[in-house]
């Protein structure tokens, strides 16, 4: 089983809107997937219609509970949810007290690798314990970076704090994400990447008015997008980015 991070220091970037579009992406092409909100806001769990169960995330931290038993599944075939718990705003502290430290996240997944080809987490926005967690256990960690100067600026500081943590920062991988092209700024960055875009996948989600009726319509935007539509083009080509990356 690969595992994911959506990822970002920053917030409202597309995290969520990549995490549900590839996830369902992923399922659609027969690839068993399983998507862990870890998001207190439980964007994500939302737009799959995902309840949590209730199980006390501590004891599930500390292996009382078995970790399966967060699962439920989602309105598509071949995807499964673990749906954001409230305790979640807790997470980092409650991550602390585990043993050894980073690595509860990833022991957390492995008892998945049997029934799931892919694991995407879709993160809140922090560079924290829980990130630790978070980059311990990805093979991949996928950034979203609106093409703008402050968001460089936050790529480059997850990528400084990597380095600094003793991570390998080759695993975080950029795209562009929220991309107006009207906006000289957003084409010149686009066009002419900076040196932080240098790992930096091909596809740029465009902004567009179509992502955000993924929370009128609570579902990917494969399920009620045009096929041609170009947003989910968009999508469709960082799965396919994903896809070759992580030999799925
Ligand atoms: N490509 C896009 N074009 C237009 N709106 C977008 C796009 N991606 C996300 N949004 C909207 O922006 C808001 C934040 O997106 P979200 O994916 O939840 O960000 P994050 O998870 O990084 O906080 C949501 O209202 C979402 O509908
Ligand atoms: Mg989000």
């Amino acid at each position: 089983m690969k595992t994911v991070a959506l990822h970002n220091l920053k917030g409202g970037v597309g995290k969520t809107a990549a995490a549900v579009n590839l996830a369902y992406l992923a399922a659609a092409n027969d690839v068993p997937t399983l998507l862990w909100d870890l998001d207190p806001q439980g964007a994500s769990s939302w737009y799959f219609h995902g309840q949590p169960q209730h199980e006390k995330t501590k004891n599930v931290l500390h292996g009382a509970t078995p970790v399966s038993r967060l699962v439920t599944p989602s309105p598509y075939a071949n995807l499964s949810l673990i749906p954001a718990d409230f305790s979640y705003r807790y997470l980092d502290v409650m991550l602390r007290k585990v043993e050894p430290p980073r690595q509860a996240l990833r022991r957390l997944l492995k008892p998945f690798a049997g029934d799931y080809a892919l694991a995407i987490l879709d993160c809140p926005p922090s560079l924290s314990h829980l990130a630790d967690n978070v980059f311990a256990a990805a093979d991949l960690v996928l950034a979203p970076v609106v093409p703008t100067w402050l968001s460089l600026r936050a790529l480059e500081q997850v990528e400084d704090y990597l380095r600094d943590a003793g991570f390998d920062p080759s695993r975080l991988r950029p795209f562009y994400s929220m991309a107006d092209r009207r906006r000289q700024l957003h084409r010149e960055l686009i066009e002419r990447r900076p040196q932080a875009m240098a790992r930096g996948l091909h596809a740029v989600i465009p902004y567009a008015s179509m992502v955000e009726r993924m929370g009128e319509r609570r579902a990917p935007m494969a399920a009620f997008a045009p096929s041609d539509d170009p947003a989910l083009l968009a999508y469709a080509e960082l799965w396919l980015e994903l896809k070759a990356m992580l030999k799925l």
